[in-house]
């Protein structure tokens, strides 16, 4: 089989995917015009031209402001099935899903309606087309630690419906360490635990997300390789690194995908997993991420194998489920 063809028969689960991150510019055109709410592109070719990223933050601003066309339920719901529907595509069949309350709520929108909108768009997936799903709320990093202690709060009457909490947004000057209370405060009530860190923040980063969030995984990593110590003990714990290649190339994170070092760490024992993170921006959903590493890392079918492995194995699946999954691409040839 074709690397192409086997990228598209692994079955693969997604573990960083920012649900606002998916909003494509059509539906954004569609969504802004039923609210009324402006914004700031005259056409889908405009909007387009505009995700020209030099590294994090100017990105970040362009996402928030398309994110202010979101409302209403069904507009939460429209987003999040669309997403469904590129998943089916890629043969994604489990994903965890970030979404970001503070972007929302801080425009008016209750944290209700947000939650409601996607369940609905969740519920459907795994009924219509046997995707299962779940949710990891994030807190936006560069508000205060006072900010993600409202969130929480406002979270705990819907935790049945959200597995773990994560932390994103602006990572440099905001570290793991300024939100311990709060992720102490999450897991005491029995959210599991995620932190992008080591994305453009150093490797220290990475240490408080382990040592003082006490992480479940870790969203990006990929800047741990500078300092040897944390790979050993990424690697002694297996702790999962969710990659995301197109976004870390968009961000300029690296300067072309010829040197990303998810081989690299595929090759040394870490547990890295291939994700979009944001990729109604970035220029690609799940095989499109696949694709890219394939061709610039010549990855071959056990590289390939082995990373739709890692999604289920870092995944938050039950074993039995993580298990067949694992025999299932084992099974492949
Ligand atoms: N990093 C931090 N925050 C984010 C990202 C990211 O890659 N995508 C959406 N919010
Ligand atoms: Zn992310």
């Amino acid at each position: 089989m074709s690397q192409s063809n086997l990228i598209r028969a692994l079955p693969k689960a997604e573990l960083h995917v920012h649900i606002e991150g998916t909003f494509e510019p059509e539906l954004m055109f569609e969504i802004a015009q039923r609210n009324k709410v402006n914004i700031p592109y005259k056409s889908v070719e405009e909007v387009k031209a505009a995700y020209d990223f030099y590294n994090l933050q100017s990105f970040l601003d362009i996402y928030y402001a398309g994110a202010n066309a979101l409302l209403f339920e069904q507009d939460f719901y429209d987003l999040t099935w669309a997403y469904f529907k590129k998943c089916k595509e890629d043969h994604v069949v489990h994903t965890e899903i970030f979404f970001d309350p503070q972007t929302h709520t801080a425009r008016g929108v209750h944290f209700e309606t947000i939650i409601q909108g996607i369940v609905r768009a969740c519920d459907d997936a795994q009924a219509q087309l046997e995707i299962s799903s779940e949710l990891i709320m994030c807190f936006l990093r560069h508000l205060s630690e006072e900010e993600a202690f409202k969130t929480l709060e406002q979270a705990l009457p819907f935790q049945s419906h959200i597995i773990g909490v994560g932390l994103d947004s602006s990572e440099l000057g905001h570290p793991p360490s300024k939100f311990a209370r709060v992720f102490a405060q999450a897991r005491e009530a029995g959210f599991l635990i995620v932190a992008h860190a080591g994305e453009e923040g150093p490797a220290e980063y990475v240490w408080e997300a382990l040592d003082q969030l006490h992480v479940n995984r870790i969203d990006h990593g990929v800047r741990s390789e500078e300092d040897p110590e944390l790979m050993a003990r990424l690697i002694r714990d297996r702790m999962p690194l969710t990659v995301c290649p197109l976004s870390n190339l968009k961000l300029r994170v690296i300067d072309e995908m010829e040197s990303h070092n998810i081989k690299r760490l595929l090759e040394k024992g870490l547990c890295v997993t291939v994700n979009s993170d944001d990729p109604a921006y970035f220029g690609g959903y799940m095989n499109d991420n696949f694709e890219a590493i394939t061709q610039a890392l010549d990855l071959n079918e056990t590289d390939l194998k082995q990373l739709a492995i890692n999604s289920f194995e870092a995944s938050f699946l039950p074993l039995a489920t993580k298990q067949h999954w694992i025999e299932h691409i084992q099974r492949i040839s």
